[in-house]
Order: C-alpha cells, then structure tokens, then sequence
C-alpha cells in the first residue's frame, strides 16, 4: 500500500538538549512531521540518553506527535509511563523483550500507536508474528546507542522484504529507517518504499535545521514521483 506523504522524523538526540524547545520550534517549522525521542538505558545500548521527564516537557513544546524509540530492556515495565507523559507512538525492539506479542498490545491498549524494532543483526523475518499488531515497523540502518553513524545499507533489503509483505498480505504498517539517514540515501530508501525517515545529525548538526528537513523532503517527494 502507498502512502501519500511520507514523513520526516527529527531525532532530537542530535539536538542541544539545553535548547531543546528551540530545536523542535525549527524542525517544526520546517515541516517536519513527527519528533523521534531515543530513549536508552546503558544497559540494552552502551549509551544514557533521555527518558519520562524530557518526554512530558516534549509533550508541552510540540503539538507534533512524539515518537518514542525505546532502546531499554525489559520495555515494558515503562510503557503506561511513557503513554502517560505523552508518547503518541512507542517503539520497542525485538531484541529488548521476551514478550514482544505482549509489549506490543499494551501500547495499543493505552491508545498509542505500537512500533517494532530491530537490529541491523535481526531479520525482518522475527517479527511475521506480529506483523497484525504493529503500525510502524521501524529497521535500525545503524547499531542502536549513538547518533553520527554510518548507515548499514543491509536495510534496503529489509525495507523491500517488508514492503512486499506488507502488500502481500494487504497491511499497512509504515516502514521507518533509522540511523545514517541523510541526502545521499533518502532517494533510495523512497524508492525500497520506506515512509518515515529518521534523521538526527543530518538535521541538527547542520547550520539551518528547518532547511535541512525542507531539503530531505524536496529529495524524498521527487524521488517517490520517479517510483516505477
Ligand atoms: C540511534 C538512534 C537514532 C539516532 C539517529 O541509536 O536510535 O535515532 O538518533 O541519529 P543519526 O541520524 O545521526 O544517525
Ligand atoms: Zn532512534
């Protein structure tokens, strides 16, 4: 199934996170779509970010729906906390839980949108059993824990496989990439059908962040027009 916008998801982990509310004020304005929170643990990642307080601020800031990638073990002791603090979306990876199935269905049942993640280690094929129970299925096209990576292109192939799934099966899940996205491979994430881009440092570590996100968009649209 074809979407007729794809999105563009800042990732705020790539922003000043003493000027956090300037920074979503400019992707905003840039049109972005949705704001990325990268939330980990130390624990499941080698890395300490973000976590409930920040999303709740965020909450206040943004009227854009908040996207909440949760790279932690065990996520679903946080869910209801993170739905509470204003999560509209929540992701957990495949590789963080023992209860995917589980996770999964309680994001639903708080009333937000429930997204699954993996590794560039994890195939696509972990997660046909829950395919009925996901509106966002989001590949990591970097090993998850820091922002400024390069991207694995192993995801196009996963994007492809999902998207064939996906219309098999007459689904309709979005597919979002995560990780090394920039202007240099937005055209051929749009053309293996992914629909939310993620994108931290080649939209906050660049002079003019609002333009950055106009520019990914600019690239993406003509590259979906050129779609066969
Ligand atoms: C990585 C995070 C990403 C990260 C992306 O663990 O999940 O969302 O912020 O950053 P860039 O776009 O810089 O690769
Ligand atoms: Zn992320």
């Amino acid at each position: 199934m074809a979407y007729a916008r794809i999105e563009i998801a800042p990732s705020i982990l790539a922003a000043d996170f003493a000027r956090l509310g300037e920074g979503v004020r400019a992707v905003e304005q840039g049109g972005a779509d949705v704001i990325h929170v990268d939330v980990m643990d130390g624990q499941f990642v080698p890395n300490i970010s973000i976590g409930i307080p920040v999303v709740a601020s965020l909450r206040k800031a943004t009227r854009l729906p908040l996207d909440v990638h949760l790279m932690i073990g065990r996520p679903e002791r946080y869910i209801e906390d993170f739905v509470h603090a204003g999560a509209d979306r929540v992701l957990v990876h495949q590789e963080a839980t023992a209860h995917l199935d589980r996770a999964l269905s309680m994001i639903r049942e708080l009333g937000a949108q429930a997204g699954a993640a993996i590794n560039p280690a994890t195939p696509v094929a972990a997660l046909s059993e829950v395919l009925d129970k996901v509106d966002t299925v989001l590949i990591m096209s970097v090993n998850p824990g820091f922002g400024g990576q390069k991207f694995i292109s192993g995801a196009y192939q996963k994007i492809r496989q999902l998207h064939e799934w996906r219309a098999r099966y007459n689904a309709s899940f979005r597919i979002e990439v995560d990780g090394g996205v920039d202007l240099g491979n937005t055209a051929e994430l749009m053309q293996a059908e992914a629909n939310t881009l993620v994108a931290g440092t080649s939209v906050f570590h660049t002079a003019d962040p609002a333009d950055a996100v106009r520019r990914m968009r600019r690239v993406a649209t003509e590259a979906i027009s050129q779609r066969v």
